[in-house]
Protein backbone atom coordinates (compact mmCIF):
# COMPACT_ATOMS: atom_id res chain seq x y z
CA UNK A 1 0.00 0.00 0.00
CA UNK A 2 2.62 2.53 1.35
CA UNK A 3 4.76 1.73 -1.56
CA UNK A 4 2.47 1.96 -4.30
CA UNK A 5 1.63 5.64 -3.05
CA UNK A 6 4.76 6.97 -2.57
CA UNK A 7 6.54 5.72 -6.01
CA UNK A 8 3.67 8.05 -7.13
CA UNK A 9 4.61 10.73 -5.39
CA UNK A 10 5.85 13.78 -8.12
CA UNK A 11 7.12 16.05 -5.20
CA UNK A 12 9.62 13.47 -4.06
CA UNK A 13 12.56 12.76 -5.92
CA UNK A 14 13.07 9.79 -3.76
CA UNK A 15 12.95 6.11 -5.56
CA UNK A 16 11.81 3.96 -1.95
CA UNK A 17 11.25 0.40 -4.12
CA UNK A 18 14.73 0.72 -4.81
CA UNK A 19 16.26 1.86 -1.38
CA UNK A 20 14.53 3.16 1.20
CA UNK A 21 14.99 4.92 5.06
CA UNK A 22 13.48 3.29 8.13
CA UNK A 23 14.91 5.30 11.06
CA UNK A 24 16.93 8.39 11.80
CA UNK A 25 19.18 9.52 14.13
CA UNK A 26 19.98 13.27 13.99
CA UNK A 27 22.32 15.07 15.85
CA UNK A 28 22.80 18.99 15.19
CA UNK A 29 23.80 21.86 16.50
CA UNK A 30 21.55 25.15 16.74
CA UNK A 31 23.46 28.38 16.02
CA UNK A 32 21.59 31.56 16.44
CA UNK A 33 24.66 33.61 15.47
CA UNK A 34 25.13 32.51 12.12
CA UNK A 35 21.65 31.39 12.09
CA UNK A 36 22.64 28.04 10.70
CA UNK A 37 21.60 24.06 12.07
CA UNK A 38 24.66 21.83 11.23
CA UNK A 39 25.19 18.48 11.98
CA UNK A 40 24.49 14.60 11.35
CA UNK A 41 21.47 12.65 9.58
CA UNK A 42 22.38 9.12 9.67
CA UNK A 43 19.91 7.07 8.26
CA UNK A 44 19.57 3.30 8.61
CA UNK A 45 17.97 2.14 4.92
CA UNK A 46 16.72 -0.99 3.26
CA UNK A 47 18.46 -1.77 0.31
CA UNK A 48 15.10 -3.10 -1.06
CA UNK A 49 16.75 -3.31 -4.56
CA UNK A 50 20.26 -4.03 -3.87
CA UNK A 51 20.78 -1.24 -6.00
CA UNK A 52 23.85 1.11 -5.83
CA UNK A 53 22.50 4.40 -4.84
CA UNK A 54 19.84 6.10 -2.74
CA UNK A 55 18.18 9.21 -2.98
CA UNK A 56 17.38 12.20 -0.71
CA UNK A 57 15.06 15.01 -0.97
CA UNK A 58 17.24 18.10 -0.35
CA UNK A 59 16.47 22.38 -1.03
CA UNK A 60 19.11 24.87 0.28
CA UNK A 61 21.21 22.13 1.54
CA UNK A 62 25.08 22.25 2.55
CA UNK A 63 26.23 18.92 1.72
CA UNK A 64 29.39 18.45 3.45
CA UNK A 65 30.54 14.73 3.26
CA UNK A 66 28.46 11.08 3.54
CA UNK A 67 29.75 8.07 4.59
CA UNK A 68 28.73 4.39 5.19
CA UNK A 69 28.02 2.05 7.93
CA UNK A 70 29.18 2.41 11.30
CA UNK A 71 32.58 2.49 10.20
CA UNK A 72 32.28 5.69 8.15
CA UNK A 73 33.71 4.69 4.83
CA UNK A 74 33.48 7.39 2.78
CA UNK A 75 31.22 7.57 -0.18
CA UNK A 76 30.54 9.54 -3.18
CA UNK A 77 27.60 11.66 -3.68
CA UNK A 78 26.31 14.27 -6.44
CA UNK A 79 23.63 16.95 -5.70
CA UNK A 80 21.27 17.06 -9.16
CA UNK A 81 20.49 20.29 -10.40
CA UNK A 82 17.74 21.96 -8.67
CA UNK A 83 13.58 21.94 -9.38
CA UNK A 84 11.42 24.85 -8.17
CA UNK A 85 9.96 23.83 -5.08
CA UNK A 86 11.55 20.41 -5.16
CA UNK A 87 15.42 21.31 -4.20
CA UNK A 88 17.72 19.21 -5.34
CA UNK A 89 17.97 15.28 -5.39
CA UNK A 90 20.93 14.16 -3.21
CA UNK A 91 22.38 10.77 -4.96
CA UNK A 92 24.42 8.46 -2.60
CA UNK A 93 26.50 5.60 -4.14
CA UNK A 94 26.13 2.45 -1.81
CA UNK A 95 26.71 -1.27 -1.78
CA UNK A 96 23.77 -3.97 -1.63
CA UNK A 97 24.95 -4.88 1.56
CA UNK A 98 24.53 -1.02 2.91
CA UNK A 99 22.05 -0.47 6.21
CA UNK A 100 23.48 2.99 6.96
CA UNK A 101 23.93 5.82 5.26
CA UNK A 102 25.88 9.14 7.23
CA UNK A 103 24.88 12.49 6.13
CA UNK A 104 26.85 15.34 6.89
CA UNK A 105 25.29 18.75 6.67
CA UNK A 106 24.19 22.36 7.39
CA UNK A 107 21.21 24.57 6.23
CA UNK A 108 21.84 28.29 4.83
CA UNK A 109 20.30 31.08 6.08
CA UNK A 110 17.06 30.94 3.75
CA UNK A 111 16.16 27.69 4.82
CA UNK A 112 12.37 27.54 3.90
CA UNK A 113 11.40 25.40 6.50
CA UNK A 114 12.84 27.77 9.65
CA UNK A 115 12.23 30.94 10.77
CA UNK A 116 14.97 32.51 13.39
CA UNK A 117 13.22 35.25 15.56
CA UNK A 118 15.13 37.70 17.51
CA UNK A 119 14.08 38.26 21.55
CA UNK A 120 12.02 41.72 19.91
CA UNK A 121 9.13 39.18 18.17
CA UNK A 122 8.69 36.84 21.28
CA UNK A 123 6.57 37.69 24.16
CA UNK A 124 9.03 37.68 26.05
CA UNK A 125 11.47 40.05 24.37
CA UNK A 126 15.27 38.80 25.58
CA UNK A 127 15.52 35.40 24.01
CA UNK A 128 15.78 34.49 20.53
CA UNK A 129 13.06 31.97 19.35
CA UNK A 130 13.75 28.63 16.30
CA UNK A 131 10.87 26.90 14.64
CA UNK A 132 10.42 24.77 11.73
CA UNK A 133 7.53 23.94 9.83
CA UNK A 134 7.94 20.83 7.39
CA UNK A 135 4.74 20.77 6.31
CA UNK A 136 3.91 20.05 2.91
CA UNK A 137 7.61 19.86 1.66
CA UNK A 138 10.07 22.09 3.77
CA UNK A 139 11.97 18.83 6.13
CA UNK A 140 14.20 18.37 3.07
CA UNK A 141 15.18 22.55 3.40
CA UNK A 142 16.32 21.42 6.86
CA UNK A 143 17.12 17.62 7.14
CA UNK A 144 18.27 15.45 4.33
CA UNK A 145 15.14 13.58 3.64
CA UNK A 146 13.31 11.12 1.76
CA UNK A 147 10.62 13.98 1.55
CA UNK A 148 7.53 12.13 0.61
CA UNK A 149 4.12 11.37 3.30
CA UNK A 150 4.31 7.72 1.65
CA UNK A 151 7.65 6.92 3.80
CA UNK A 152 7.67 6.03 7.26
CA UNK A 153 11.11 5.86 9.79
CA UNK A 154 11.29 6.51 13.15
CA UNK A 155 13.99 8.77 14.98
CA UNK A 156 16.02 9.94 17.72
CA UNK A 157 17.50 13.43 17.98
CA UNK A 158 20.50 14.94 19.58
CA UNK A 159 19.86 18.47 19.92
CA UNK A 160 22.30 21.13 21.02
CA UNK A 161 21.07 24.29 22.06
CA UNK A 162 22.26 28.03 23.73
CA UNK A 163 22.16 27.48 27.54
CA UNK A 164 19.12 29.24 28.24
CA UNK A 165 17.37 27.81 26.12
CA UNK A 166 14.84 24.74 25.67
CA UNK A 167 14.32 22.06 22.98
CA UNK A 168 11.61 20.69 21.76
CA UNK A 169 10.43 18.29 18.89
CA UNK A 170 7.75 16.00 17.83
CA UNK A 171 8.69 13.48 19.88
CA UNK A 172 8.99 12.48 23.88
CA UNK A 173 9.90 15.99 25.07
CA UNK A 174 12.33 17.31 28.01
CA UNK A 175 9.63 19.38 30.81
CA UNK A 176 12.37 21.95 31.60
CA UNK A 177 15.64 23.38 30.71
CA UNK A 178 19.04 21.35 31.68
CA UNK A 179 22.49 22.52 32.50
CA UNK A 180 24.52 21.67 29.06
CA UNK A 181 21.50 22.71 26.33
CA UNK A 182 22.23 19.12 25.02
CA UNK A 183 18.46 17.49 24.52
CA UNK A 184 18.15 14.17 23.41
CA UNK A 185 14.75 13.62 21.88
CA UNK A 186 13.03 9.74 20.47
CA UNK A 187 9.79 9.01 18.07
CA UNK A 188 9.38 4.96 18.71
CA UNK A 189 6.52 5.23 15.86
CA UNK A 190 7.30 5.50 12.28
CA UNK A 191 6.20 9.08 11.03
CA UNK A 192 7.02 10.95 7.46
CA UNK A 193 8.82 13.26 6.94
CA UNK A 194 6.23 16.02 7.13
CA UNK A 195 6.11 15.29 10.88
CA UNK A 196 9.71 16.28 11.96
CA UNK A 197 9.61 19.06 14.20
CA UNK A 198 11.49 21.49 16.27
CA UNK A 199 11.39 24.35 18.63
CA UNK A 200 13.68 26.16 20.63
CA UNK A 201 13.21 29.39 22.44
CA UNK A 202 12.75 30.35 26.17
CA UNK A 203 9.77 27.49 26.30
CA UNK A 204 8.21 26.38 30.27
CA UNK A 205 5.83 23.28 30.36
CA UNK A 206 2.69 23.08 32.43
CA UNK A 207 0.61 20.17 32.69
CA UNK A 208 -2.91 19.65 32.21
CA UNK A 209 -3.56 16.28 33.15
CA UNK A 210 -1.29 12.74 33.35
CA UNK A 211 -0.82 12.76 29.69
CA UNK A 212 -1.35 16.08 28.56
CA UNK A 213 0.20 19.62 28.65
CA UNK A 214 1.52 23.20 27.42
CA UNK A 215 4.93 24.67 26.11
CA UNK A 216 4.80 28.19 26.00
CA UNK A 217 6.81 31.07 26.92
CA UNK A 218 7.15 31.78 30.62
CA UNK A 219 4.73 35.41 30.26
CA UNK A 220 2.52 33.09 28.23
CA UNK A 221 2.31 29.97 30.13
CA UNK A 222 -0.59 30.65 32.44
CA UNK A 223 -3.10 31.76 30.17
CA UNK A 224 -2.02 29.28 27.27
CA UNK A 225 -2.90 26.97 30.34
CA UNK A 226 -6.05 28.25 31.25
CA UNK A 227 -7.28 28.04 27.67
CA UNK A 228 -6.59 24.94 26.61
CA UNK A 229 -8.05 22.76 30.20
CA UNK A 230 -9.69 20.88 27.88
CA UNK A 231 -7.43 18.86 26.42
CA UNK A 232 -8.24 15.38 28.65
CA UNK A 233 -11.77 15.66 27.68
CA UNK A 234 -10.64 16.27 24.52
CA UNK A 235 -8.79 13.61 23.79
CA UNK A 236 -10.64 11.28 26.10
CA UNK A 237 -13.92 11.68 23.82
CA UNK A 238 -11.53 11.23 20.07
CA UNK A 239 -10.54 7.90 22.41
CA UNK A 240 -13.93 7.27 22.71
CA UNK A 241 -14.86 7.65 18.96
CA UNK A 242 -12.31 6.05 17.11
CA UNK A 243 -10.13 4.30 19.51
CA UNK A 244 -7.29 4.87 21.77
CA UNK A 245 -4.49 7.33 21.33
CA UNK A 246 -1.48 5.71 20.36
CA UNK A 247 1.41 8.24 21.01
CA UNK A 248 1.59 8.48 24.62
CA UNK A 249 1.67 12.22 25.42
CA UNK A 250 -0.33 14.65 24.08
CA UNK A 251 1.12 18.22 24.15
CA UNK A 252 0.43 21.43 23.05
CA UNK A 253 3.38 24.41 22.27
CA UNK A 254 2.20 27.47 21.49
CA UNK A 255 4.38 29.61 19.48
CA UNK A 256 5.32 33.55 19.04
CA UNK A 257 2.32 35.11 16.77
CA UNK A 258 4.94 35.07 13.67
CA UNK A 259 3.75 31.06 12.89
CA UNK A 260 2.34 30.71 9.94
CA UNK A 261 -0.23 28.34 10.59
CA UNK A 262 -3.37 27.99 13.18
CA UNK A 263 -1.86 24.98 13.85
CA UNK A 264 -0.11 21.65 13.40
CA UNK A 265 0.04 18.59 14.18
CA UNK A 266 3.45 17.87 14.41
CA UNK A 267 3.14 14.03 16.70
CA UNK A 268 3.21 14.09 20.33
CA UNK A 269 3.67 18.08 20.30
CA UNK A 270 1.20 19.80 17.91
CA UNK A 271 2.10 23.22 17.60
CA UNK A 272 0.03 26.01 17.78
CA UNK A 273 -0.79 29.94 16.92
CA UNK A 274 -1.36 32.38 20.19
CA UNK A 275 -3.58 33.79 17.96
CA UNK A 276 -6.35 31.28 19.72
CA UNK A 277 -5.66 32.87 23.05
CA UNK A 278 -9.23 34.46 23.36
CA UNK A 279 -9.05 34.18 26.66
CA UNK A 280 -12.04 32.70 26.78
CA UNK A 281 -11.83 29.59 25.14
CA UNK A 282 -13.77 30.16 22.20
CA UNK A 283 -11.11 28.99 19.12
CA UNK A 284 -10.25 26.03 20.82
CA UNK A 285 -11.87 23.57 17.96
CA UNK A 286 -8.19 24.08 16.81
CA UNK A 287 -6.94 21.50 19.25
CA UNK A 288 -9.38 19.42 18.26
CA UNK A 289 -8.73 19.34 15.03
CA UNK A 290 -4.78 19.07 15.69
CA UNK A 291 -5.70 16.17 18.24
CA UNK A 292 -7.85 14.94 15.45
CA UNK A 293 -4.97 14.58 13.11
CA UNK A 294 -2.93 12.20 15.81
CA UNK A 295 -5.42 9.13 13.85
CA UNK A 296 -6.32 10.88 10.70
CA UNK A 297 -3.21 12.19 9.42
CA UNK A 298 -0.05 10.68 11.21
CA UNK A 299 -1.58 7.48 12.07
CA UNK A 300 -3.43 6.81 8.24
CA UNK A 301 -1.60 9.20 5.85
CA UNK A 302 -1.83 10.82 3.08
CA UNK A 303 0.17 9.03 0.84
CA UNK A 304 1.03 11.80 -1.69
CA UNK A 305 0.18 15.62 -1.63
CA UNK A 306 -3.09 15.02 -4.23
CA UNK A 307 -4.39 12.75 -1.72
CA UNK A 308 -4.50 16.21 1.46
CA UNK A 309 -8.04 15.37 1.52
CA UNK A 310 -7.58 12.22 3.48
CA UNK A 311 -5.67 14.10 6.05
CA UNK A 312 -7.76 17.28 6.19
CA UNK A 313 -11.29 16.23 5.43
CA UNK A 314 -11.50 13.26 7.84
CA UNK A 315 -9.97 15.95 10.38
CA UNK A 316 -12.66 18.43 10.67
CA UNK A 317 -15.50 15.61 10.41
CA UNK A 318 -13.54 13.93 13.30
CA UNK A 319 -12.73 17.94 14.84
CA UNK A 320 -16.55 18.27 14.55
CA UNK A 321 -17.60 15.47 16.19
CA UNK A 322 -14.80 15.96 19.67
CA UNK A 323 -16.47 19.62 19.50
CA UNK A 324 -19.82 18.23 19.62
CA UNK A 325 -18.95 15.56 22.78
CA UNK A 326 -17.29 18.32 24.47
CA UNK A 327 -18.97 21.48 24.09
CA UNK A 328 -22.28 20.15 22.65
CA UNK A 329 -24.19 20.34 19.27
CA UNK A 330 -25.25 23.88 19.11
CA UNK A 331 -22.10 24.91 18.59
CA UNK A 332 -21.05 22.05 16.24
CA UNK A 333 -23.41 22.83 13.60
CA UNK A 334 -22.63 26.59 14.13
CA UNK A 335 -18.65 25.67 13.11
CA UNK A 336 -20.36 23.25 10.25
CA UNK A 337 -22.82 26.12 8.62
CA UNK A 338 -20.05 28.66 8.94
CA UNK A 339 -17.52 26.08 7.23
CA UNK A 340 -20.06 25.35 4.88
CA UNK A 341 -20.28 28.98 3.75
CA UNK A 342 -16.43 28.96 3.71
CA UNK A 343 -16.95 26.25 0.96
CA UNK A 344 -18.97 27.93 -1.06
CA UNK A 345 -17.12 31.34 -1.07
CA UNK A 346 -14.06 28.57 -2.08
CA UNK A 347 -15.82 27.32 -4.50
CA UNK A 348 -17.00 30.49 -6.49
CA UNK A 349 -14.07 31.72 -5.96
CA UNK A 350 -11.99 28.78 -7.81
CA UNK A 351 -14.55 28.62 -10.33
CA UNK A 352 -17.40 25.47 -9.83
CA UNK A 353 -15.63 23.84 -13.04
CA UNK A 354 -12.29 24.41 -11.61
CA UNK A 355 -10.16 21.02 -11.55
CA UNK A 356 -8.68 22.51 -8.13
CA UNK A 357 -12.17 22.08 -6.60
CA UNK A 358 -11.77 17.80 -7.24
CA UNK A 359 -10.96 16.28 -3.88
CA UNK A 360 -8.47 14.11 -5.58
CA UNK A 361 -5.76 16.62 -6.64
CA UNK A 362 -3.35 17.27 -8.80
CA UNK A 363 -1.01 19.47 -7.84
CA UNK A 364 2.10 18.08 -9.92
CA UNK A 365 4.68 20.90 -10.66
CA UNK A 366 2.80 22.70 -8.14
CA UNK A 367 4.07 23.54 -4.51
CA UNK A 368 1.39 21.64 -2.95
CA UNK A 369 1.15 24.11 -0.30
CA UNK A 370 -0.78 26.20 -2.79
CA UNK A 371 -3.32 23.52 -2.68
CA UNK A 372 -4.36 24.13 1.01
CA UNK A 373 -7.50 25.74 0.31
CA UNK A 374 -10.96 24.82 1.79
CA UNK A 375 -11.66 22.59 -0.56
CA UNK A 376 -9.47 19.54 1.13
CA UNK A 377 -10.95 20.67 4.41
CA UNK A 378 -14.71 21.37 3.85
CA UNK A 379 -15.67 19.81 0.66
CA UNK A 380 -13.38 16.46 2.16
CA UNK A 381 -15.93 17.11 5.36
CA UNK A 382 -18.78 17.46 3.21
CA UNK A 383 -18.53 14.15 1.92
CA UNK A 384 -17.92 12.06 5.27
CA UNK A 385 -20.92 13.71 6.59
CA UNK A 386 -22.69 12.99 3.73
CA UNK A 387 -21.64 9.32 4.12
CA UNK A 388 -23.08 10.01 7.61
CA UNK A 389 -26.25 10.72 6.46
CA UNK A 390 -26.31 8.21 4.70
CA UNK A 391 -25.33 5.33 6.61
CA UNK A 392 -26.00 6.65 9.78
CA UNK A 393 -23.57 7.89 12.54
CA UNK A 394 -23.24 4.15 14.06
CA UNK A 395 -21.92 2.54 10.82
CA UNK A 396 -19.71 5.25 10.17
CA UNK A 397 -18.14 5.06 13.13
CA UNK A 398 -17.48 1.18 13.19
CA UNK A 399 -16.34 2.02 9.70
CA UNK A 400 -13.76 5.09 10.84
CA UNK A 401 -12.66 2.91 13.83
CA UNK A 402 -12.02 -0.05 11.92
CA UNK A 403 -10.26 2.10 8.79
CA UNK A 404 -8.14 4.02 11.41
CA UNK A 405 -6.97 0.64 13.39
CA UNK A 406 -6.45 -1.50 10.13
CA UNK A 407 -4.20 1.31 8.75
CA UNK A 408 -2.44 2.16 11.48
CA UNK A 409 1.30 3.54 10.37
CA UNK A 410 0.52 3.49 6.45
CA UNK A 411 0.03 5.82 3.99
CA UNK A 412 -3.16 5.57 2.05
CA UNK A 413 -4.04 6.98 -1.39
CA UNK A 414 -6.80 8.15 -2.40
CA UNK A 415 -8.09 5.28 -4.22
CA UNK A 416 -6.59 2.85 -1.73
CA UNK A 417 -9.35 4.55 0.82
CA UNK A 418 -12.16 3.67 -2.04
CA UNK A 419 -11.54 0.28 -2.25
CA UNK A 420 -11.64 -0.16 1.09
CA UNK A 421 -14.50 1.45 1.47
CA UNK A 422 -16.19 -0.45 -0.87
CA UNK A 423 -15.49 -3.35 0.45
CA UNK A 424 -16.02 -2.93 4.37
CA UNK A 425 -18.66 -0.29 4.03
CA UNK A 426 -20.96 -0.73 1.08
CA UNK A 427 -19.71 -4.38 0.70
CA UNK A 428 -21.87 -5.37 -2.23
CA UNK A 429 -25.41 -3.40 -1.53
CA UNK A 430 -25.86 -1.42 -4.78
CA UNK A 431 -28.24 1.03 -3.60
CA UNK A 432 -25.85 2.38 -1.43
CA UNK A 433 -22.71 2.29 -4.37
CA UNK A 434 -25.35 4.52 -6.37
CA UNK A 435 -26.69 6.66 -3.51
CA UNK A 436 -22.93 7.25 -2.04
CA UNK A 437 -21.50 8.27 -6.25
CA UNK A 438 -18.06 8.54 -4.73
CA UNK A 439 -16.54 9.16 -8.27
CA UNK A 440 -18.65 12.63 -8.69
CA UNK A 441 -17.54 13.26 -5.09
CA UNK A 442 -13.53 12.66 -5.43
CA UNK A 443 -12.95 12.89 -9.32
CA UNK A 444 -15.28 15.59 -10.29
CA UNK A 445 -15.28 19.44 -9.53
CA UNK A 446 -17.84 21.38 -7.36
CA UNK A 447 -20.09 19.92 -5.02
CA UNK A 448 -22.79 17.23 -5.64
CA UNK A 449 -26.43 19.06 -5.39
CA UNK A 450 -27.14 16.25 -2.59
CA UNK A 451 -24.34 17.43 0.19
CA UNK A 452 -26.26 17.91 3.38
CA UNK A 453 -27.81 21.16 3.91
CA UNK A 454 -27.46 22.15 8.19
CA UNK A 455 -29.12 25.04 9.70
CA UNK A 456 -28.17 26.67 12.99
CA UNK A 457 -31.40 27.44 15.31
CA UNK A 458 -29.33 29.98 16.72
CA UNK A 459 -27.93 31.64 13.47
CA UNK A 460 -31.57 31.77 12.47
CA UNK A 461 -32.14 34.11 15.17
CA UNK A 462 -29.41 36.48 13.78
CA UNK A 463 -30.67 36.63 10.21
CA UNK A 464 -33.56 37.45 11.26
CA UNK A 465 -32.52 40.23 13.86
CA UNK A 466 -30.48 41.30 10.38
CA UNK A 467 -33.80 41.31 8.27
CA UNK A 468 -35.32 43.70 10.48
CA UNK A 469 -31.97 45.91 10.46
CA UNK A 470 -32.49 45.41 7.01
CA UNK A 471 -35.93 47.26 6.77
CA UNK A 472 -35.47 49.79 9.37
CA UNK A 473 -31.73 50.64 8.94
CA UNK A 474 -31.75 50.98 12.81
CA UNK A 475 -28.76 49.62 14.20
CA UNK A 476 -29.89 48.88 17.67
CA UNK A 477 -32.04 46.10 16.33
CA UNK A 478 -28.74 43.82 16.38
CA UNK A 479 -28.45 44.68 20.13
CA UNK A 480 -30.43 41.67 20.69
CA UNK A 481 -27.13 39.49 18.98
CA UNK A 482 -25.62 36.83 21.99
CA UNK A 483 -22.45 37.57 21.99
CA UNK A 484 -20.37 33.92 21.79
CA UNK A 485 -17.52 34.41 19.13
CA UNK A 486 -19.61 32.34 16.37
CA UNK A 487 -22.59 34.29 16.19
CA UNK A 488 -20.74 37.51 16.48
CA UNK A 489 -18.90 36.33 13.33
CA UNK A 490 -22.14 34.84 11.33
CA UNK A 491 -23.52 38.56 12.67
CA UNK A 492 -20.26 40.03 10.90
CA UNK A 493 -20.21 38.38 7.85
CA UNK A 494 -24.00 39.06 6.77
CA UNK A 495 -24.15 42.46 7.71
CA UNK A 496 -25.45 44.00 4.31
CA UNK A 497 -23.15 45.17 1.39
CA UNK A 498 -25.05 48.54 1.83
CA UNK A 499 -23.44 49.32 5.80
CA UNK A 500 -22.47 53.01 5.62
CA UNK A 501 -19.32 53.80 7.80
CA UNK A 502 -21.71 55.75 10.13
CA UNK A 503 -23.54 52.10 11.24
CA UNK A 504 -20.02 50.34 11.16
CA UNK A 505 -19.42 52.96 13.67
CA UNK A 506 -22.40 52.37 15.99
CA UNK A 507 -21.74 48.87 15.66
CA UNK A 508 -18.36 49.00 16.65
CA UNK A 509 -19.64 51.18 19.61
CA UNK A 510 -21.75 48.43 20.86
CA UNK A 511 -19.38 45.37 20.33
CA UNK A 512 -15.87 47.07 20.57
CA UNK A 513 -15.29 44.31 17.09
CA UNK A 514 -12.02 46.87 15.88
CA UNK A 515 -10.41 46.25 19.93
CA UNK A 516 -11.62 43.14 20.09
CA UNK A 517 -9.32 40.28 21.29
CA UNK A 518 -10.48 37.34 19.69
CA UNK A 519 -8.32 37.41 16.40
CA UNK A 520 -11.15 35.56 14.16
CA UNK A 521 -13.20 38.26 15.27
CA UNK A 522 -10.58 40.74 14.41
CA UNK A 523 -10.15 39.30 10.94
CA UNK A 524 -13.82 39.63 10.05
CA UNK A 525 -14.43 42.80 11.03
CA UNK A 526 -10.98 44.17 9.57
CA UNK A 527 -11.95 42.50 5.80
CA UNK A 528 -15.40 44.65 6.05
CA UNK A 529 -13.73 47.81 7.47
CA UNK A 530 -11.32 47.62 4.30
CA UNK A 531 -13.90 47.22 2.36
CA UNK A 532 -16.05 49.62 3.59
CA UNK A 533 -13.03 52.20 4.37
CA UNK A 534 -14.03 52.29 7.77
CA UNK A 535 -11.02 54.35 8.79
CA UNK A 536 -11.32 54.41 12.63
CA UNK A 537 -10.22 50.43 12.43
CA UNK A 538 -7.24 51.27 10.27
CA UNK A 539 -4.57 51.51 13.18
CA UNK A 540 -5.34 48.46 14.47
CA UNK A 541 -5.47 46.54 11.13
CA UNK A 542 -1.75 47.99 10.55
CA UNK A 543 -0.80 46.86 13.71
CA UNK A 544 -2.49 43.22 13.63
CA UNK A 545 -1.09 42.90 10.37
CA UNK A 546 2.68 43.81 11.53
CA UNK A 547 2.12 41.63 14.67
CA UNK A 548 0.36 38.07 13.31
CA UNK A 549 1.77 36.05 10.56
CA UNK A 550 -1.04 33.31 9.99
CA UNK A 551 -1.45 33.19 6.29
CA UNK A 552 -5.42 32.55 7.14
CA UNK A 553 -6.17 35.80 7.96
CA UNK A 554 -3.24 37.48 6.07
CA UNK A 555 -4.36 36.69 2.29
CA UNK A 556 -7.72 38.10 2.85
CA UNK A 557 -6.50 41.59 4.49
CA UNK A 558 -4.16 41.95 2.01
CA UNK A 559 -6.54 41.22 -0.64
CA UNK A 560 -9.07 43.14 0.28
CA UNK A 561 -6.67 45.62 0.37
CA UNK A 562 -5.32 45.89 -3.05
CA UNK A 563 -8.77 46.08 -4.69
CA UNK A 564 -8.25 49.44 -4.74
CA UNK A 565 -5.34 51.63 -5.71
CA UNK A 566 -4.89 53.55 -2.75
CA UNK A 567 -5.85 50.38 -0.69
CA UNK A 568 -2.34 48.89 -2.59
CA UNK A 569 -0.05 51.38 -1.39
CA UNK A 570 -1.30 50.70 1.99
CA UNK A 571 -0.75 47.38 1.78
CA UNK A 572 2.68 47.79 0.13
CA UNK A 573 3.46 50.14 3.03
CA UNK A 574 2.60 48.03 5.91
CA UNK A 575 4.14 44.89 3.78
CA UNK A 576 7.69 46.93 3.78
CA UNK A 577 7.60 46.91 7.96
CA UNK A 578 5.89 43.47 8.27
CA UNK A 579 7.59 41.20 6.07
CA UNK A 580 10.48 40.46 8.40
CA UNK A 581 8.05 38.85 10.81
CA UNK A 582 6.31 36.54 8.74
CA UNK A 583 7.80 32.88 7.90
CA UNK A 584 8.56 32.12 4.46
CA UNK A 585 5.52 30.27 3.85
CA UNK A 586 3.33 32.90 4.70
CA UNK A 587 5.79 35.85 2.59
CA UNK A 588 5.59 33.56 -0.24
CA UNK A 589 1.94 33.63 -0.35
CA UNK A 590 1.76 37.58 -0.39
CA UNK A 591 4.91 37.91 -2.22
CA UNK A 592 2.77 36.69 -4.74
CA UNK A 593 -0.63 38.46 -4.50
CA UNK A 594 1.36 42.07 -4.04
CA UNK A 595 3.62 40.81 -6.95
CA UNK A 596 6.97 41.78 -5.67
N1 LIG B 1 -1.75 20.31 8.75
C1 LIG B 1 -2.44 21.53 8.74
C2 LIG B 1 -1.56 22.70 8.41
C3 LIG B 1 -0.86 22.61 7.05
C4 LIG B 1 -1.51 22.13 5.93
C5 LIG B 1 0.44 23.03 6.92
C6 LIG B 1 -0.85 22.05 4.71
C7 LIG B 1 1.10 22.96 5.71
C8 LIG B 1 0.45 22.47 4.59
C9 LIG B 1 -3.15 21.79 10.07
O1 LIG B 1 -3.68 20.64 10.65
C10 LIG B 1 -4.33 22.67 9.78
O2 LIG B 1 -5.19 22.25 9.07
N2 LIG B 1 -4.35 23.87 10.37
C11 LIG B 1 -5.42 24.83 10.21
C12 LIG B 1 -6.29 24.86 11.43
C13 LIG B 1 -7.51 24.03 11.38
C14 LIG B 1 -8.37 24.31 12.62
C15 LIG B 1 -8.33 24.12 10.14
C16 LIG B 1 -4.81 26.20 10.10
O3 LIG B 1 -3.60 26.31 10.27
O4 LIG B 1 -5.53 27.15 9.90
ZN1 LIG C 1 -5.38 19.91 9.57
Amino acid sequence: MGTAGSSADTHSFAEPEKAVVKHLDLDIHVDFASRVVSGEASWQIENVGKVDEIIFDTRQLIIEKVTLGEEEKETTFSLADSVQYLGKALRVKIQPATQLVNIYYRTSKDAAALQWLNPQQTAGKKQPFLFTQSQAILARTWIPCQDSPGIRFTYEATVEVPKDLLAVMSAENPQAKNTDGKYTFKQPHAIPSYLMALAVGDIAFKAVDQRSGVYAEPVSLEKVAYEFADMGKMITAAENLYGPYKWGRYDVLVLPPSFPFGGMENPMLTFATPTVIAGDRSLVSLIAHELAHSWSGNLVTNATWNDFWLNEGFTVYFERRIVEAVYGKDEAVMQEVLGSQDLHATLEDLGRNSPDTKLKADFTGRDPDEGVSDIAYEKGFAFIRFIEEAVGRERLDAFLKEYFDSHAFQSVTTEDFLTYMDQHLVKGDNKLRERLNTDAWIFEPGLPADAVKVESAKFRAIAQLLREFQTTQDISVLSGVNRSTNELLYLIRHLPESITTEQMSALDHKFEFTRSGNSEIQAAWYALAIRKAYTPAYPAIEAFLTQVGRRKFLVPLYKEMIRTPEGKEWAAKIYRTARPNYHSVAYHSIDELLGQ
